[in-house]
């Protein structure tokens, strides 16, 4: 099946028992057991759940890989894959990634003996010369949130089986319409599926997808043991949101084309990070290992423009938090969603304060380039 079609019919399709067309919500914590010592396959809604067995089975089509398992939220989803590593042992991690998941890494799982080192990812012989006999796993962002860095993730897999460690991907701002990591020889994938597979910035929740019974078994202990799982009606929520993700995905692209374009025809834009340009580092990789560039642009006003009243001067798109949505949604790295980061770090790796991300969205993008457009001349010299 093709991918447009797996997404509306893949996992679960309906439901067997009446011919709906949606899988019903078992909003149920718990099951009736017909005899002693004998159950339905579902015990307690923690440990299974068909709704979001459905969703799991969803995103594993979706993926090619073993198994899925949803959580709460991508941070719930990201704290149970590194779960599975132990005291003593380090995971690489790229120079600029989602702050929230730098922060869950440095402020949480540091404190319980795991270990971290910072290398650049688009760069594979950074990469290769950073593994040491304590690094069991390698954790990119592909493009980089919020700097669009491209890693080449067959390159990584390779380099990580070369010495047994594992690939995993946050394929999050690509969704498996555009890229799947598994294929390239990643082993574990994780979505803030509260972004583009949602869709709709009504739904806070997190994926993971594994690729062998062995990672399975041991993410649905994780899962059970730790709790984050996601409710029913929260995966009923992006089955639907996930029926349309390639209509939506493809607006989400050619809009973005449009809009990075504008952009870079305005005096008051410095840099531009966005991987449809050619001039992007990243182009080629990501032309080979992603079917598109995805909605999403950073962008770097030039000193002395107020990015302050940029932002509050915009009127159609959203300034707030996330990313993803039908809406177009812009924020403020430094002082949001990358502020877990160290100073130090966010200044060399360019996190700096006049960037600004734009989650371009599904609207008609005379409004959106309307919109920038008057913010930008409400900030003119
Ligand atoms: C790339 C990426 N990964 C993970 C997360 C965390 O997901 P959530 O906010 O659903 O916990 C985010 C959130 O912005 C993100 O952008």
């Amino acid at each position: 099946m093709k991918v447009e079609s797996l997404l509306i019919h893949g996992g679960v399709d309906g439901d067997k028992s009446t011919g709906a067309v949606n899988v019903p919500i078992y909003q149920t914590s718990t099951y009736k057991q017909p005899k002693f010592g004998v159950n339905t396959g579902y015990e307690y809604s923690r440990t299974g759940n068909p709704t979001r067995e459905a969703l799991e089975k969803l995103i594993s089509d979706l993926e090619g890989g073993y198994a899925g398992f949803a959580f709460g939220s991508g941070m719930a989803a990201t704290t149970a894959v590194l779960s599975l590593f132990n005291s003593g042992d380090k995971i690489l991690i790229p120079n600029n990634l989602y702050g929230g998941t730098f922060r869950v890494i440095d402020k949480v799982f540091k404190n319980f003996g795991i270990s971290y080192g910072i290398v650049d990812t688009s760069k594979l012989d950074e990469v290769r010369s950073a593994v040491d006999d304590n690094v069991k796993a390698i954790f990119i962002e592909t493009p980089t949130n919020p700097l669009m860095d491209i890693t080449d993730i067959e390159g990584v897999a390779k380099i990580a089986k070369e010495n047994n460690l594992y690939t995993i991907v946050d394929n999050t701002f690509m969704t498996p319409y555009l890229q799947k990591p598994i294929s390239l020889g990643a082993d574990i994938v994780i979505h803030s599926a509260t972004k583009y597979l949602g869709g709709h910035s009504d739904v806070v929740s997190g994926l993971v997808v594994v690729n062998s019974e062995q990672l399975a078994e041991r993410l649905h202990f994780i899962q059970n043991s730790t709790g984050g799982v996601l409710a029913p009606f929260d995966s009923f929520l992006l089955i639907r949101g996930i029926k349309t993700l390639a209509v939506r995905m493809d607006r989400h692209i050619l809009n973005a084309k449009i809009v990075a374009e504008f952009l870079s025809t305005r005096e008051e834009i410095e840099k531009i990070y966005y991987p449809g340009f050619v001039s992007h580092p990243g182009h080629g990789i990501q032309g080979t290992q992603a079917k598109g560039f995805g909605g999403m642009i950073s962008f770097v006003l030039k000193d002395g423009y107020d990015y302050k009243k940029f932002l509050e001067s915009l009127e159609l798109i959203t300034f707030g938090e996330s990313l993803g949505g039908v809406e177009s949604l812009v924020c403020h790295p430094a002082s949001m969603t990358h502020a877990a980061l160290p100073y130090e770090l966010r200044q060399k790796v360019g996190i700096v304060d006049n960037l600004i991300r734009l989650s371009v969205g599904i609207e008609s993008t005379d409004d959106i380039i309307e919109d920038i457009e008057n913010a930008l001349e409400k900030i003119k010299r």
